[in-house]
């Protein structure tokens, strides 16, 4: 029964509540002059009608319907894909697209108060962006010198993963040449959606080694090595290629797949000489075989080591960890000669769905002494908690497909010699005393 006294308390919190919303829509950020700035800035670079988002996010008309959404996945951090722990080890990096917690707040204010609009007057210049189909790169640094192509393979319409690794001659450089840059580039607009991972490795001819000259994931297609850095291609040889595909319910006959090349001028000879990014392992005992001991059980967790040590002084460009469904945490560690441990970087919200290279700024890049170790742990949750967690009745074992696990980690490494290390140091050190004057 409602008696006339909780009519009255519910009428007077009503009016209440109007009043609040009001108020709050009063002051509430705007689309027009908060939020599409925002999105310029940290989203439409991907969500744009040619980027590999599902849905466009540049008009008023297309961004309202998703304004909870976005405050959802904003707020943990979920986008823009930039899974870092913010709170432990370098901060500083070269393609950095979080959001600041003042941004996160905006957002969520703005879809509180109910997504309004403001004065479209407000609203910044629109952007423009590159399609699908042009080099990334090629704004920046022009059109590669040289492209390679894998072979056509048809993707089935529904399925599980599907790998296809032809080996296509390379030939057509005169000499030795010194790259520079490498661009992933799969087939646009559907190749885009079913190539989830590739690789690019050059075997020299009559050699055993190889050089690889480009890896993709979603999240990372292009490497620029630093400048004065740069990876010897020998003039001729075999591209293996690796690739996997994905379905995604369509059919994707004869896909084909390009790696542009940017060289430095042929005279040119680096200061250093980079291998790229190399792997280490974050798993296992010396001698078990690569991924024996991933093993983690239904409804629970796992956690991997792995140390390795540095021979010579290195710089460290970029770490990109690689781990499948019920990965959710990497670390990268450094423990000098002298004992001292340092956490460099942590990914504490690992997606399987991203392969991001996170690229250290370059007066954050860690330069380590020769007998540094790098020490990487990975956290397996294959509890019902992890939102990507396909199945936490299974056991989960070492394996390529993305319901298998996989740990380790991509880093983007240069080896100097002591006199660089000496050098480098020395120019890290003025760079802090200038910072610390300012
Ligand atoms: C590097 C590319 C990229 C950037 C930058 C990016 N997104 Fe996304 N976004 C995606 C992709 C790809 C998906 C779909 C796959 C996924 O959810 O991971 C997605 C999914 C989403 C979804 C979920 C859609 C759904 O139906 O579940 C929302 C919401 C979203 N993005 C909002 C944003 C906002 C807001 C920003 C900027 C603050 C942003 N994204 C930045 C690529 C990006």
């Amino acid at each position: 029964m409602i008696t006339f006294k909780s009519l009255l308390k519910i009428v007077s919190f009503v009016i209440a509540s109007v009043m609040a919303t009001t108020l709050m829509a009063q002051d509430a950020p705007t689309f027009s002059k908060d939020i599409a700035p925002i999105l310029q800035q940290k989203c439409q670079s991907c969500h744009n009608p040619d980027g590999i988002a599902p849905m466009a996010l540049i008009s008023y008309e297309q961004v309202w319907p998703f304004a909870s959404l976005i405050q959802d996945r904003t707020s943990k951090r979920i986008m823009p894909p930039w899974h870092l722990d913010k709170g432990i080890g370098i901060q500083r990096y070269k393609n950095d697209i979080s959001l600041s917690d003042e941004q996160i707040a905006a957002i969520a204010a703005w879809a509180e108060a109910g997504a309004p609009e403001g004065d479209p007057a407000d609203l910044p210049a629109p952007l423009e962006f590159p399609s699908g189909a042009d080099w990334q790169l090629a704004e920046q640094l022009g059109p590669p010198d040289f492209v390679i192509k894998s072979n056509p393979y048809d993707v089935i319409a529904n399925g599980q993963d599907q790998w296809w690794e032809p080996r296509v001659s390379f030939e057509g450089l005169d000499s030795e040449r010194i790259l520079r840059a490498a661009e992933f580039k799969p087939s646009y607009p559907l190749g885009k959606k079913v190539v989830h991972h590739g690789h690019a490795v050059l075997i020299p001819e009559g050699e055993r080694r190889s050089v690889a000259l480009a890896r993709y994931g979603v999240g990372k297609s292009w490497e620029i090595y630093p400048e004065g850095t740069g990876m010897r291609v020998p003039p001729n040889g075999s591209i293996a290629w690796n690739l996997h595909y994905f379905p995604v319910g369509t059919e994707v006959p004869n896909d084909v797949v390009e790696v542009g090349l940017w060289f430095y001028p042929e005279d040119y000879q680096p200061e250093q000489e980079t291998v790229g990014e190399v792997l280490y392992r974050v798993d296992g005992l010396k001698g078990m075989a690569r991924g024996q001991d991933i093993v983690i059980p239904p409804h629970g967790y796992q956690v991997l080591q792995g140390t390795h040590r540095l021979e010579s002084p290195a710089v460290l460009h970029s770490f990109r960890p690689h781990l499948h469904m019920r990965g959710k945490v990497m670390s990268m560690e450094a423990i000098y000669p002298d004992g001292r441990k340092e956490v460099l970087s942590q990914v504490n919200n690992y997606d399987h769905n991203w392969q991001i290279a996170y690229m250290y700024a370059d007066d954050a890049k860690p330069i380590l002494p020769s007998g540094t170790l790098l020490q990487f742990t990975s956290v397996f949750d294959n509890t019902a908690n992890n939102p990507i967690n396909p199945d936490p009745e299974q056991w989960v074992v070492f394996g390529r497909r993305g319901v298998d696990e996989m740990s380790h980690a991509w880093v983007g490494i240069t080896h100097i010699n002591e006199e660089q290390y000496a050098q480098a140091m020395a120019e890290r050190r003025a760079q802090q005393e200038t910072l610390r004057l300012e």
